[in-house]
């Protein structure tokens, strides 16, 4: 068993630390408080090839693994949350998805733009009645022959507003249940594609977050992902590795919130010493420590595993799941190690412990990662500690 990091894995994790720390950390608390988009960010993340990583150098990705994905996704969250679900989104669902399961053509059409982050795409699955509850879409997609034609209203949508390219969820054939859902991908610029209003958010505040409306929008045959009726077990397999770049997300979220923490305890006097040395902090500290730790070794494990092509889905729901659980635990720990000035701004920790929460609820709630997990161990699939190759196939 390996615990060390590559050498290829640790510029990874430090590149992108030392961008975080440069380029992003000044004007984030600003950009939060304005709900500004951070345009110019994403096109240094885009230069520096943070939005295409595990893409197809021959479509002009980085060519990356998930575990350099995850790095990246964790240094970049200890910052700006904003930037980092830009570039989660973009990479593990929308450019994975399109990798792993689009036609030649539809690779070679889309991806170098989107791995270069010329493009900005979205994955349009959640409706106003369908969320957690994913098998229920609402939005049509009925074949006209040369085309379907698209109708229906998404929401929650991040990238809403900036995206070029969609992969949208919709029902193809009703009567066949969640068997008659398909996956397309649309542009944005199609007729009949219409962005809704602005979602004025808790957290990850900068990042644009809006309604999608599609009236009558034709899509071309080509542009549907896999076979007819594929699109649901399209999303769950996408969303199985998005939910490792979330889960990557949160352990970024409580990392920089322990960061922040130790530091400032060890700075901060009470009673005639540094904070961290009275018990009540430092007990903190070491809880804040011992769990992220935990965190970590579960959200790399479930990059690894989607890594070596083996099942991912179950690690990755229990990753999404421990990790968010850890980060909304200690940002709000953080805030209180911190008193009165984890309350303000200036300090980080508050809009770190107020992104901490859609960690809990987006590409699938606690509850969802409940219901996988639990079906995945009722089923006899065997939860291992050590991989047995021959029971996992199908990544
Ligand atoms: N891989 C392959 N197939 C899968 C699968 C997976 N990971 N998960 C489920 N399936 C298959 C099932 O095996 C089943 O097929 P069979 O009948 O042939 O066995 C079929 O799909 C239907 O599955 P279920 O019966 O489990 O469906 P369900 O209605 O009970 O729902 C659910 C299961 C896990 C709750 C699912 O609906 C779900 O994940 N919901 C949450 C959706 C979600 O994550 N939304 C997030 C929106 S995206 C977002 O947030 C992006 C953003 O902008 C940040």
């Amino acid at each position: 068993m390996q615990f060390q990091l590559s050498e290829e894995h640790l510029a990874v994790q430090e590149a992108a630390r030392d961008f975080a720390q440069r380029q992003l950390k000044p004007g984030v608390i600003e950009r939060d408080k304005n709900m500004e988009y951070p345009t110019d960010q994403i096109r240094e993340m885009s230069e520096l090839g943070f939005m295409g990583m595990m893409v197809d150098p021959q479509y002009g990705g980085g060519g990356m693994d998930t575990l350099s994905y995850v790095l990246a996704m964790e240094e970049i969250s200890k910052i700006d949350n904003s930037c980092s679900v830009i570039m989660s989104v973009n990479n593990s669902l929308v450019c994975w998805g399109i990798q792993a399961h689009g036609t030649e053509e539809q690779k070679a059409k889309y991806l170098p733009k989107l791995a270069t982050g010329e493009w900005i795409g979205a994955f349009c699955l959640s409706e106003p009645e369908a969320g957690s509850d994913a098998t229920s879409q609402r939005t049509t997609a009925i074949d006209q022959g040369d085309h379907y034609l698209l109708n229906g209203t998404k929401n929650w949508i991040t990238n809403g507003g900036t995206s070029k390219v969609h992969l949208v969820i919709a029902q193809t054939n009703p009567e066949l249940g969640y068997k008659g859902i398909n996956a397309f991908i649309v542009e944005t610029d199609w007729e009949g594609v219409q962005v809704g209003a602005k979602e004025d958010k808790l957290g990850i505040r900068s990042s644009d977050t809006h309604t999608i409306m599609y009236s009558d929008v034709k899509v071309p045959k080509e542009n549907r992902i896999g076979e007819d009726g594929f699109g649901f077990t399209f999303a769950m397999k996408t969303l199985s590795g998005g939910r490792i770049g979330i889960a990557a997300q949160a352990l970024g979220i409580a990392g920089g919130a322990y960061e922040l923490s130790l530091a400032y305890s060890q700075e901060r006097k009470a009673f005639g010493k540094e904070i961290s040395r009275h018990q009540a902090i430092a007990f903190k500290l070491a809880d804040m420590a011992t769990e992220i730790e935990a965190a970590k070794m579960m959200v790399y494990r479930a990059a690894w595993l989607k890594d070596q092509h083996m099942d991912y889905s179950t690690a990755s729901a229990m990753a999404k799941l421990y990790a968010s659980g850890v980060a909304m635990r200690h940002t709000v720990e953080a805030v209180q190690i911190h008193g009165g000035y984890g309350f303000v701004k200036e300090y980080h920790v508050e809009r770190l412990m107020r992104d901490a929460k859609i960690t809990q609820i987006y590409e699938g709630t606690s509850e969802v990662q409940k219901i996988v997990i639990s079906r995945s161990i009722l089923k006899g699939q065997p939860y291992i500690s050590t991989v047995n190759q021959s029971s996992l196939e199908n990544a």
